[in-house]
């Protein structure tokens, strides 16, 4: 496709585009400012949440932390604890550790060119893009799934969103659409994509390209994109045990980092002498980006005062209970199970 179409001259399908962004870009709070920080962390909050989920966190976050230095000063648990209900937590570790990266090795500065945001720890070509376009005028497209959407229809192109080369391919593809300014068009493709070119049910009636629009034309909207392969969630199984004693219970930071890394988890193990007290077991199931997780909870119920603090002094668990918990960040299932246990205690 990209070779017929590559003599020809498409830029005004991006300035159509911009025509229509100027009247129909949403109202966001980020959008009244070109500070590469705010924008930064809005691309990663706003990467894998939907805006009206995460606008509120989005808020917060740059409320308690407006500036590079705040961030790269604050102690990585009250990073984490400001990221609470966005997950993808590590995303929260990775902007804390570029914020001490910008401090030291940028002078505070946000580096304004692509190749320089891009070394910045967690943030990817898309994210680089956003950046330097939106804030220094970058000319590059802020390609994602919703490029691959809205481009693969305009041009009814069958490339496969699966392969490798997917990225590169409508990288290209969007160069022969980009107007002058790319910030903006960036910005109308993403509008584009989640209100009017949707995956499903798309609006093309309200579409300013739908005269363009290739797939549109020829009834096949739904033929694209086109994506074969479909990425396998891996199964996976956890056991936790629920230690708990006249409200208080123990927990641990997590230090495997293949999941969940640094929120805080249950016991994964007991010694024998608890054995006696486990009263019943839940079995929670989770989905998470790649992997099932089937998560074995035991309630571990001590009845005993020698045992509980025998316990205590032989292994390194933090005692918590429900108020302090929400101090830290915990895995959903493991604050949902606190949240449940929390409510079956003042009952009793
Ligand atoms: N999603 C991620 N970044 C965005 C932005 N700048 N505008 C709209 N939606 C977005």
């Amino acid at each position: 496709m990209l070779e017929k179409i590559e003599k020809s001259d498409f830029k005004y399908i991006g300035n159509k585009l911009l025509h229509w962004y100027e009247k129909n870009a949403r109202d966001l709070p980020f959008r009244q400012t070109k500070d590469p920080y705010k924008i930064w962390i809005c691309e990663i909050v706003f990467q894998q949440t939907r805006i009206n989920q995460g606008l509120n966190h989005y808020n917060n976050f740059i409320e308690r932390f407006p500036d590079v230095k705040t961030l790269a000063d604050a102690d990585e648990n009250e990073v984490l604890l400001y990221w609470k209900g966005l997950g993808y937590y590590s995303r929260a570790i990775n902007i804390h550790k570029a914020a001490q990266q910008i401090m030291n090795d940028y002078n505070g500065i946000f580096p304004h060119e692509y190749e320089e945001i891009l070394k910045l720890k967690g943030v990817g070509k898309y994210t680089a893009a956003a950046v330097s376009s939106i804030c220094f005028n970058g000319r590059i497209p802020a390609v994602d799934g919703n490029f691959y959407r809205v481009l693969s229809r305009i041009f009814a192109d069958d490339f496969d969103i699966s392969n490798s080369k997917a990225f590169n391919y409508f990288s290209e593809l969007a160069h022969l659409i980009l107007p002058e300014n790319v910030g903006d068009f960036n910005q109308a493709m993403m509008d584009l994509g989640s209100e009017i070119c949707k995956p499903k049910n798309p609006l093309c009636g309200e579409c300013p390209l739908n005269q363009d629009c290739i797939a549109f034309l020829t009834n096949k909207i739904y033929d694209f994109p086109v994506k074969t392969k479909k990425v396998k969630a891996e199964g996976l199984e956890l056991k936790y045990y629920f230690v708990h004693r006249n409200g208080q219970f123990l927990i641990q930071q997590r230090k495997d980092d293949f999941i969940w890394k640094k929120l805080y988890e249950f016991p994964p193990e007991i010694s024998e002498e608890l054995i006696p007290f486990i009263k019943s077991v839940k079995t929670v199931n989770h989905k998470l980006t790649h992997k099932n997780l089937s998560i074995e909870i035991y309630n571990v119920e001590v009845d005993s005062e020698d045992t509980w603090k025998h316990f205590i002094a032989e292994n390194n668990y933090i005692i918590s209970d429900y108020e302090s918990s929400h101090q830290k960040s915990f895995p959903k299932p493991l604050e949902n199970y606190i949240g449940n246990y929390h409510t079956a205690y003042r009952i009793l």
